[in-house]
C-alpha cells in the first residue's frame, strides 16, 4: 500500500458518502480554505477530471446504459486509472494537495456492498488501477439515506437506485470506516456544511 504522503508535503484527501452528502460542496469548501493557507491545491471527481474520465462518466451515470456488475466496476477503474497516472499522481510528486470528489472507496460501497460483486475483485481492481495509491485522509460523510436523496440534485443511474441499494452504500462506508479508522474520519453531515468543513480541517492539520 502506498501512501501518498511519504516524504513529501502533499497530502491526498478523498471525500465519500452516498448521494446529496455534499461531497461537492466539501471538495470546494476544502479547496478555498486549504488554497487560503498557501498551498498547492488540485481538486478532482469520479468518474472524470480526465477526457476518458468524463466520457465514461457518460455511460457509467446515464440513466439509459445497461451495465453488467462486474463491467461498470471495471469501468470505474479505467477511469480512475487515467485519473491516477495522469493528474493524481503527478501532483502528489510535486508535493501539492489533492482533493478528490469519490475514490476508490466507493467502488468498494457501491460496487461490492450495494451491487454485490465480490469484494476480493474490487480490492485487486483498485490495486491494479491505482498501483496501490489510498488517500490519506478518506472522509466519509454520513447522513440518512431519504436527507441525501431529497438533497441531490437531478437524477443518474445510482440516484434512481431503490432505498435498499442506497442503505447498503450507507452502512459498507461505515464498515470500511470503522475497519480502518486512521484512515478514515466520519462526519455526521446534518451538521451546517461550514461545520463540516471545520471539522474536516480539524483533522487535516493534524496530518501536516
Ligand atoms: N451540510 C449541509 N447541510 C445542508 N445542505 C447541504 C449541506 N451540504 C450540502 N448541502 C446542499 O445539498 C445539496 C447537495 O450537495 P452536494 O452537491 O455538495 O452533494 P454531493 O454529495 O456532491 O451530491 P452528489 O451525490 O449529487 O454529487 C446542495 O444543494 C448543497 O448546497
Ligand atoms: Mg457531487
Amino acid at each position: 500500500m502506498i501512501r501518498a504522503a511519504c516524504g513529501i508535503n502533499g497530502l491526498f484527501i478523498t471525500l465519500e458518502g452516498g448521494e446529496g452528502a455534499g461531497k461537492s460542496t466539501q471538495s470546494k469548501a476544502l479547496a478555498a480554505a486549504l488554497s487560503g493557507q498557501g498551498r498547492e491545491v488540485v481538486s478532482t471527481r469520479e468518474p472524470g477530471s480526465t477526457p476518458l474520465g468524463d466520457r465514461l462518466r457518460e455511460i457509467l451515470l446515464g440513466i439509459d446504459s445497461e451495465l453488467d456488475p462486474l463491467a461498470e466496476a471495471m469501468l470505474f477503474a479505467a477511469a480512475r486509472a487515467e485519473l491516477v497516472s495522469t493528474v493524481i499522481k503527478p501532483a502528489l510528486d510535486l508535493g501539492d494537495f489533492v482533493i478528490c470528489d469519490r475514490y476508490s472507496d466507493s467502488t468498494v460501497a457501491y460496487q461490492g456492498y450495494a451491487r454485490g460483486v465480490d469484494l476480493m475483485s474490487i480490492g485487486q481492481l483498485n490495486q491494479i488501477a491505482t498501483g496501490g495509491l489510498v488517500s490519506d485522509l478518506a472522509v466519509l460523510l454520513d447522513l440518512p439515506v431519504a436527507e441525501g436523496l431529497r438533497r441531490s440534485g437531478d437524477s443518474d443511474r445510482f440516484k434512481s437506485e431503490d432505498a435498499a441499494f442506497h442503505e447498503r452504500v450507507r452502512a459498507g462506508y461505515l464498515a470500511l470506516a470503522e475497519h480502518d479508522a486512521e484512515r478514515w474520519l466520519v462526519v455526521d453531515a446534518t451538521q451546517p456544511p461550514e461545520t463540516v468543513t471545520a471539522t474536516i480541517l480539524e483533522r487535516v492539520e493534524t496530518l501536516l
